[in-house]
């Protein structure tokens, strides 16, 4: 038995999940005609108390549409340095919007009202680039699956207001960040000009993500996605997977979480482990003490049947998600008990 803890990403669909994709009906989304998909579309809007949504192969894809919707060429988008949209997204900023980066240090991933303050750039000054967008992620990927602070996203919601700026959540994992810190989608969709959520990752879909936003927006992001090569035709197979997946996949996530702390609690009793990040989701990340380093650490536990990824060399990332059951997560925690 193989424990993949890579990544979120590779879970395979549930016996439930399966048979509501294929029992779904389906018809062509490019003509606007798959009523799954407009379904899935309706069910998030209305759970986020937003006007619209729109269903996308990827989160870079949802990302990226939202960065090129809200932004001109030569924009100025401002992030936390780790922030998936610019570490992970191929380039696509500049790729696809053409505009440029500001990139603040934030705290595990996560970037305050303050840093906003001051990283936008004045206006009146022909030598700056017009600043347009802030993008936040939540969790933060690379923060260990660190969560926000809600007030502290309305205050940095408030300074986008006062500067004009559009807001943009990337919420890969934000029904993780939601069951954790026991909040809804809606008070995320009150602030938010756009939010990104992806099924493929906790929630366990094969494929897919959902970008949200006013009804102007989602028609802008429509054209963008066609011209991303992102338009599917019956795509209502897998957003199928995906309104199952909102309706029985969320609660669940609290597991994984708990899955995550005692792994945590097992590496944190090693003396290969120089530091653990707090453990808020489902992400673990430590550094290993020299002189081993990530890639050893990361075999070690391949022998063992358990897989983890090496995300720098002294680096090693773990992630829990709807595969992992209670027996595989008590077997990782025997195995680094004896590592
Ligand atoms: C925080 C975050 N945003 C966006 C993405 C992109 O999602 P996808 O792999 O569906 O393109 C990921 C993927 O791991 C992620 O972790």
């Amino acid at each position: 038995m193989i424990i993949d803890f890579r990544s979120d990403t590779v879970t395979r669909p549930t016996k439930g999940m399966l048979d509501a994709m294929i029992k779904a009906d389906t018809g062509d989304d490019v003509f606007g005609e798959d009523p799954s998909v407009n379904a899935l579309e309706s069910t998030a809007a209305s759970m986020f108390s937003m006007e619209a949504a729109l269903f996308c192969p990827s989160g870079t894809m949802t990302n990226q549409i939202a960065v090129k919707c809200h932004t001109n060429p030569g924009d100025e988008v401002i992030c936390d340095e780790t922030a998936h949209v610019y570490q992970y997204e191929g380039g696509g900023i500049a790729f696809n919007a053409g505009a440029s980066v500001k990139l603040i240090t934030g705290d595990r991933g996560r970037i305050s009202a303050e840093q906003v303050s001051i990283s936008i750039n004045k206006r009146d000054d022909p030598h700056k680039a017009y600043t347009s967008l802030v993008c936040l992620e939540n969790t933060s990927n690379r923060g260990g699956g660190s969560c926000y602070d809600l007030e502290e996203i309305r205050k940095i919601k408030e300074i986008c207001q006062t500067n004009n700026l559009a807001l943009h959540l990337d919420g890969a994992r934000l029904f993780n960040a939601l069951v954790a810190k026991k909040e809804t989608p809606e008070q995320y969709g009150v602030i938010f000009d756009s939010i990104s959520v992806c099924l493929s990752k906790g929630l366990g879909c094969p494929v897919g993500s959902l970008l949200l936003g006013k009804k102007q927006f989602i028609k802008k992001a429509r054209r963008i996605r066609k011209i991303f090569g992102g338009g599917m035709r019956q795509g209502g197979f897998l957003a199928a997977a995906g309104i199952y997946a909102l309706k029985n996949h969320v609660s669940r996530l609290a597991e994984d979480h708990a899955h995550a702390r005692l792994i945590a609690e097992a590496l944190s009793k090693k003396d290969f482990v120089a530091s653990l990040m707090p453990v808020d989701t489902n992400i673990i990340i430590f550094d290993v003490r020299k002189p081993h380093t990530a890639e050893q650490i990361v075999q070690k536990l391949k022998d063992k049947n358990i897989l983890g990824y090496a995300i720098t060399p002294e680096r090693v990332r773990l992630v829990t998600h709807l595969d992992i059951r209670p027996e595989m997560a008590q077997r990782t925690i025997d195995t680094i008990q004896h590592l």
